[in-house]
């Protein structure tokens, strides 16, 4: 029986060949190639500054303490996310205020329940582009100058995509994560830029990316690399720093990856759009941004399940029938480490908890042809069926 996986990856001999050389040239951490592909990337985003780091968890730390994020602030964040959206705030020593999202239509940040959260300790917001779609920067950034707050942008859905505009707003046309005060970029195994590990933060504010820049190695005023090539011998220690430098292997798969992303995007678009073609209009799910397309990445296919519809017994039957499945997200809030930390004020998000409930994330890649699109919208579809609970049948 084929199987139909939830993510795959188009790498091949041009990857294997750029690692070789890096291999060959035997200096693999940060260097002249990590150079090249902060350069392209910020080409290819339209931003001024493009600093690449060990993942996007660490561009986002990063970020955020860039911003100034300190112990007694509070930086707004959806709850429905991977927990590395969150995970910053509190090495920062910051509080995440969970906001709600709009619903099974819209997977990203309600922007009303946004500016109810905002307190006189609100520092910053960082904004999810949900399953590739940019969240409305209009409002967010108008939001953000209103009460004074910085905007981080976690695009690690988001990737290529074109934010389109919305709220009749002045962004427009600009790539996601390019709008806000820092972009955060992902490179991990899954996503539509692939290099293993390995993350990108992108910003137009020269003294904001030198901060990073220095930030991710130790705060040292000299690079490893500029140490080991001869080139310099002394440094100070101008900030206290981190180790999220990446590697020359990640720019290397990066460089090639860059070049197939407008391409694979494309092709991911048109899965999507199959996807909605052949299961838009069956009862008993809701596909999300289904008004929205080609601004997005499509970094993943969500739908969200009527409450009729037993999820696991779904997941389960699909599976029967070679089709992998995930759920994207358990709600960050309802972690045991966040229902500690935040237990003094515990936090409800009742239409971010009924939506990650029911949502399925199915198979999308570019490696997928359209007639697996067309056997997996079947077996979406029979599998609906038999995972409608007595009462929905009734
Ligand atoms: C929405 C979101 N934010 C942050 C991250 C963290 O990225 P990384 O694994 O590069 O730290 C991921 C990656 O899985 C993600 O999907």
């Amino acid at each position: 029986m084929k199987r139909y996986l939830l993510s795959d990856v188009d790498m091949g001999e041009e990857e294997a060949m750029a690692v070789a050389d890096v291999v060959r040239g035997k200096w693999l951490s940060a260097g002249p190639r990590t150079a090249d592909f902060e350069k392209r990337f910020a080409e290819e985003m339209g931003a001024g500054h493009a600093v690449a780091v060990s993942s996007c968890t660490a561009a986002i730390h990063l970020a955020l303490q860039a911003a100034g994020v300190a112990p007694g602030d509070e930086v707004l964040v959806p709850s429905y996310t991977f927990v590395a959206s969150a995970n910053p705030i509190l090495y920062c020593g910051a509080t995440p205020v969970f906001v709600e999202i709009g619903g099974a239509a819209d997977l990203n940040l309600d922007i009303d329940g946004l500016e109810a959260k905002i307190t006189p300790r609100s520092k910053a917001i960082v904004a999810v582009h949900m399953a590739g779609f940019p969240a409305d920067m209009d409002r967010v950034m108008a939001l953000a100058e209103k009460h004074g707050l910085k905007v981080v942008e976690d695009a690690c859905h988001a990737i290529g995509a074109s934010y389109a505009g919305r709220s009749g707003g002045r962004f427009g046309g600009r790539k996601a994560g390019t709008i806000g005060d820092a972009g955060c970029f992902s490179f991990f195994a899954n996503k539509n830029l692939v290099t293993g590990e390995g993350g990108m933060l992108v910003t137009d504010d020269e003294d904001l990316a030198t901060r990073v820049r220095l930030a991710r190695s130790h705060g040292m005023t000299k690079s490893s690399w500029d140490k080991a090539a001869g080139r310099a011998f002394g440094y100070d220690v101008a900030s206290l720093g981190f180790n999220y430098r990446p590697t020359e292997l990640t720019a290397a798969l990066g460089l090639v990856q860059i070049g197939k992303l407008a391409a694979a995007n494309a092709r991911r678009t048109e899965l999507v759009a199959r996807y909605r073609d052949r299961i838009g209009d069956a009862t008993g799910l809701t596909i999300p941004f289904a008004d929205r397309l080609a601004d997005s990445a499509n970094h993943i296919f969500p739908i969200v399940l009527d409450r009729g519809i037993d999820r696991e017994a779904f997941r389960a039957a699909l599976d029967e029938r070679g089709v992998q499945t995930s759920v994207h997200y358990p709600p960050v809030h309802t972690f045991s480490h966040y229902r500690r930390t935040l237990a003094a004020n515990p936090c409800h998000l009742p239409v971010t908890e009924d939506i990650a409930a029911r949502e399925v994330t199915l198979p999308l890649h570019p490696l997928l042809e359209d007639s697996d699109i067309d056997l997996i919208s079947d077996a979406v579809r029979q599998c609906l069926d038999a995972a409608r609970t007595p009462a929905a049948t009734a």
